[in-house]
């Protein structure tokens, strides 16, 4: 039993979510997702998600390669929320690297490479560019 953790807003869901949640879930044999409230996206991104965190926690409850979901409230709960689900590993993708090594007394850490070429922040201007 290897129990895999992994957090993000996921907001405007697309390729590059499914293949890190995908990539994760092979990592191991239950996958954990936090998704960020959104206040805490709102403290990250200085702008509010498109879609509410019940829906973003719903889109992603959905996915089959998912096991559990909960709501992220802050940055700094990521050893609680570890602790509390018994985490083996914790996967962030390459745009976190580093960041969350202080964690690594508590279970293995580790960074995929983003999918090139996709982000939300990205679809969001080219849809507003579009209007
Ligand atoms: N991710 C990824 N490849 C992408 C986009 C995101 O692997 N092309 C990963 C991130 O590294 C993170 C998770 O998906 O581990 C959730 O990222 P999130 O910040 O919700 O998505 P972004 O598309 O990066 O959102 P934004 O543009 O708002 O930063």
């Amino acid at each position: 039993m290897k129990r895999v953790i992994t957090f993000g807003t996921f907001d405007v869901f697309h390729i590059g979510h499914v293949n890190i949640l995908k990539r994760a879930r092979s990592l191991g044999t239950e996958l954990i997702v936090g998704v960020s409230s959104d206040a805490l996206n709102y403290s990250k991104k200085e702008r509010y998600p498109i879609y509410c965190q019940e829906d973003r926690v719903e889109i992603i409850s959905s996915l089959k390669f998912v096991d559990h979901v909960f709501i992220e409230e802050s940055l700094e709960l990521k050893l609680d929320y570890i602790k509390k689900y018994n985490a083996d590993l914790l996967v962030m993708g390459n745009d976190w690297e580093g960041r969350f090594d202080w964690v690594k007394n508590e279970c293995e850490v580790l960074y995929l490479p983003r999918t090139p070429s996709i982000s939300t922040t990205e679809i969001i201007e080219i849809v507003r560019r579009a209007q």
